[in-house]
């Protein structure tokens, strides 16, 4: 399973870059709006730590302003993907923006018919929110389960690209279903590390290691 980080800060995705564990980054208006950059100049500086892709969201409603920011957007550098919104505008972008080659994620999915939407206009990457999917009383692993099988019933090459993860049991059943890619906050991806047993065999070995009074 593919690994994104989903976040702007630019010493997270360094952090987490330097690991060899990163695929990826997305991101978001809000996400944005909380680094405090510009926009432009901090998707082009993301662009330049990691390899994979990189999503920006288009901020038009409309197709034709979607395809204008899109043009913008796609000259930050290679490995910019598209985030569009799941509408028909953004369904309309993804199929323009595809056609001629251009990696497109299309976000704010919630249900399993909006993804075959998506994979029949060509998206690279579909995002079906999980968290806030729970959130609602729906259970989000549902909907990525329902994704799976059917994309795999008609062969459609579009990535699942499981977002809005809140935690390590999201990342499992994720991993469990068949998600090609996570989306996750750093503080999760780092989370995954940790067990309470690995701190505590740490700790044993190095209290008796310290006992044969060796070093290296
Ligand atoms: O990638 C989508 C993600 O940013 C949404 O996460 O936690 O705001 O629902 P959340």
């Amino acid at each position: 399973m593919k690994f994104f980080v989903d976040t702007a800060e630019i010493n997270d995705i360094k952090e987490l870059a330097a690991t060899g564990l990163l695929d990826g980054v997305t991101t978001n208006p809000s996400l944005i709006a909380k680094s405090g950059r510009d926009f432009l100049e901090v998707t082009k500086e993301i662009c330049g730590i990691v390899d994979g892709p990189v999503s920006a969201e288009v901020i038009a409603l409309d197709h034709e302003g979607m395809m204008r920011e899109a043009e913008i957007l796609r000259k930050i550098a290679d490995n910019v993907c598209i985030k569009v919104p799941l509408t028909i505008d953004g369904l309309k972008t993804c199929k323009a923006l595809t056609s001629d080659g251009t990696k497109v994620n299309v976000t704010l999915c919630f249900s399993a018919n909006q993804a075959l939407l998506a994979a029949k206009a060509g998206a690279s990457f579909i995002s079906p929110f999980i968290g806030r999917h729970d959130d609602n009383g729906f259970d989000g692993m549902d909907l990525i389960r329902d994704i799976r099988l059917i994309y795999d019933n008609y062969a459609y090459e579009t990535e699942i690209l499981a977002a809005s993860i809140r935690h390590g049991v999201h990342v499992l059943e994720c991993a469990r279903i068949g998600a090609d890619v996570m989306t996750a906050p750093p503080a999760v991806i780092k989370g995954l590390v940790k067990h309470v047993l690995t701190d505590k065999g740490i700790e044993g070995f190095m209290a008796d290691w310290a006992k044969t009074g060796q070093s290296l």
